[in-house]
Formats: C-alpha cells, structure tokens, sequence
C-alpha cells in the first residue's frame, strides 16, 4: 500500500553569530576615497562586521552553530555530519569544519568543508538534502561562516566596501511525512569561464608563496564589478525560474525571498525582473554587507526570529558567487 509518506529534510533550527566590531561607512571615509552617500547608493551597505584578531570562521561557525542546534532542540552529539561552507578557512587544512565539530564536541559528526564562495550555503544545502533524502543522516548541521575582512585589500576602493564577516547555521533534519513539507528542491550550477571576474589569484597549489606575490596583493580579493552585477542578475533570476518550474509552482506563491545579500541593486534588479514586490523580499544588507557564504543563513535566521516566515509558507533562497557559482532552493516552511 503506498502511504504517501516520504522521507523529507526539514529545517529543525537556525543560528547565527557576528563579530561585536562595527566597520562604518563613515568610517571608510577616513581611510579611502569614497563616501557614505556613494557606497550606499551603490550597494545599499551602511556598515559591517570586522572579525577581531582572535576570532575566525571556525570561531564564529561554532556560535552560529551552537544557537542552530539549540533552535532544533537536538545535542551536538546526534549530529551525523557538518559542512562548513566557506572560502575563508582557518588555514589550508585540516578543514575549518574539523575545528567546528571539535568546539561544538560533535563527536559523531563527520566534518568537511566546501568552496562555492557566495554561492556556498545553498552549495551545502544540496549536498546535505542528498544525505538526508537518501535516509543515511538524520541531522546534518551546515554553516556558512567567513571571515571576508582578512581577504579584501583595504586599499581597494571598489572591493573592500563590500564585504563583511559573519556567521550563519541551520539544522536539516529528516523526517517522514506525507504532505510536502521542508525543503521541496536544490538547483545549482557552475561556469568556470567565469572565474576571472572574482578571484583570489594567489595560489598554494599553482604557484610558491612568494614575496612578490604578496606585493602584487594577490592573495586578496580581484573583482570585476560591472561584469560581475551583469552575471548576477541574469543567473539569480534564470535559477529562480528553474526552481519554481521544477516544482510547477509560481512567483505569486512565494511567500519571502531571500537572496545572497552582494548588493542592493543586484537584489532590486533580479526580484523586478521576477515580478516579486519589494514586502516579499528580505534585505539586511544594510548593516553586514557581503558575507558570502553567511549571507543566506543569517537571513534566513533572522526572517524567521522576525516571524517574517509563518508556517506553509514558500521560501526561495537564491545565489550567486565567484566561480561563476549560482544556485537557489525552495522550502515550504
Ligand atoms: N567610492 C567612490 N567611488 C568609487 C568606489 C567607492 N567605494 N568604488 C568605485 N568607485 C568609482 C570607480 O572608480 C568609478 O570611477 P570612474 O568612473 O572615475 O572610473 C565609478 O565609481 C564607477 O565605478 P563602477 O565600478 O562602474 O561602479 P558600479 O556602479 O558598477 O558599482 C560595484 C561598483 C558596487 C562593485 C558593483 O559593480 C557591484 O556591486 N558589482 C557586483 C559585486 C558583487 O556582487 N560581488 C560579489 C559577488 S559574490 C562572491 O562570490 C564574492
């Protein structure tokens, strides 16, 4: 007799953790050549978070980590697996993931990190939704969590303005329902074509560490900003029709949008080309900026402790990231 019953990845709990160190715009100014008025017309960040110099991504993936799992009501230790999504690592290895499961004393939790830059947490999402919807794991915490303000060249007007460093976790769960509940799909894809629009070009693989590399900055973020805004728009909206159509659903059944939080224009240029209003879509890039990776589940942390998301409600989270990365996933809540 087929029940109906399937086995599902819900969303049990989520966190998130910032750094205590406030970077302004005003404070910008003291140091660049820019203003207040331009980087907030322009990208819609006031300020952002700096991590100190005793914290890391594997420090802040710990707290936002510890808040998911107190969310989900679960203990560390009936964890199966942590992915940490992040391009800012610790160091090279072990994974910073390693560092998480340790300091969160997840002792049966295998750990791995992944790199999809900005594009990472739904990365990671998809990668945990095949676990969870094979039935292997039960709890699968994933966490975006980067410490930006160590890789952007602070005399790079045009980048440095950008990013922020931050935190954000959420707990998948399985669960065997029938009605579709949870994490309805995934969508991601990549274009390596596109990796010179940003990039860190100073490799450990590719190249010896070398004193002229370092002078010529190239362990710090590259941009091409224009390029960059032109790719976003296009594949945020292309995979968020992708989504919805893989679900024979619409845009009016959207309940919130979350997008990566790169830049308010971005933002404002992909949910007019979707036709969604400005009151279904969640914004805070004011006051992180680009996390990346943490962009998505912070937002998604605070939407939800704002009761922005109520119960049956269809959630589209979309990204796009260095690589060219891009993905998006749809959760009835
Ligand atoms: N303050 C003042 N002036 C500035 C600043 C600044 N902070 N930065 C650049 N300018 C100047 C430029 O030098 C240029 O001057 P010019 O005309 O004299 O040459 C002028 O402003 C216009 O520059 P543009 O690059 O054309 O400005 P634009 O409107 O495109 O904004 C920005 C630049 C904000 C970077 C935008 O292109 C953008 O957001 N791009 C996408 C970035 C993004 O999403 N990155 C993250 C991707 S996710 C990941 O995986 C990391």
């Amino acid at each position: 007799m087929n029940t109906g019953i399937k086995i599902r990845a819900e969303i049990a709990g989520t966190g998130m953790f910032l750094p205590r160190k406030v970077l302004t715009n005003a404070d910008l100014e003291k140091t660049l050549d820019t203003s207040d008025e331009w980087i907030r017309t322009r990208t819609g960040i006031c300020e952002r978070r700096i991590a100190d110099e005793d914290e890391s991504s594997s420090t802040l993936a710990i707290q936002a980590g510890k808040m998911a799992l107190e969310s989900a009501k679960i203990l560390p230790n009936e964890l199966d697996l942590i992915i940490v999504c992040t391009s800012t690592p610790d160091i090279l290895f072990p994974a910073t993931a390693c560092f998480v499961q340790n300091g969160l004393d997840a002792i049966n939790a295998a750990a791995y990190d992944i790199s999809a830059v900005c594009s990472g947490f739904v990365f990671g999402l998809s990668i945990a939704e095949q676990y969870i919807k094979s039935g292997k794991y039960r709890y699968v915490l994933i966490v975006g969590s980067e410490t930006n303000s160590r890789i952007v060249d602070w005399s790079d007007r045009s980048t440095c303005i950008l990013f922020g460093d931050g935190a954000g976790a959420i707990v998948l769960k399985k669960n065997e329902i029938n009605e579709p509940r949870g994490l309805l799909s995934t969508h991601i894809h990549s274009d390596g074509s596109k990796s010179d629009l940003i990039i860190v070009p100073g490799g450990i693989g590719k190249k010896n560490i070398s004193h002229e590399a370092i002078d010529r900055k190239e362990y710090f973020i590259h941009m091409s900003g224009n390029s960059t805004f032109k790719a976003a728009v296009k594949r945020m909206v292309e995979v968020s029709k992708e989504a919805l159509d893989f679900n024979e659903l619409s845009v009016e059944d959207i309940g919130l949008v979350i997008p990566h939080q790169a830049n308010r224009r971005i933002i404002d240029a992909v949910t007019e080309k979707l036709g969604i209003p400005q009151e279904k879509i969640f914004i805070n890039i004011e006051k992180y900026g680009n996390t990346s990776s943490a962009s998505i589940p912070i937002a998604l942390h605070e939407a939800s402790q704002a009761s922005l998301i109520k119960p049956g409600s269809l959630i589209l989270l979309v990204v796009v990231g260095a690589g060219l990365t891009w993905g998006a996933a749809l959760i009835r809540w």
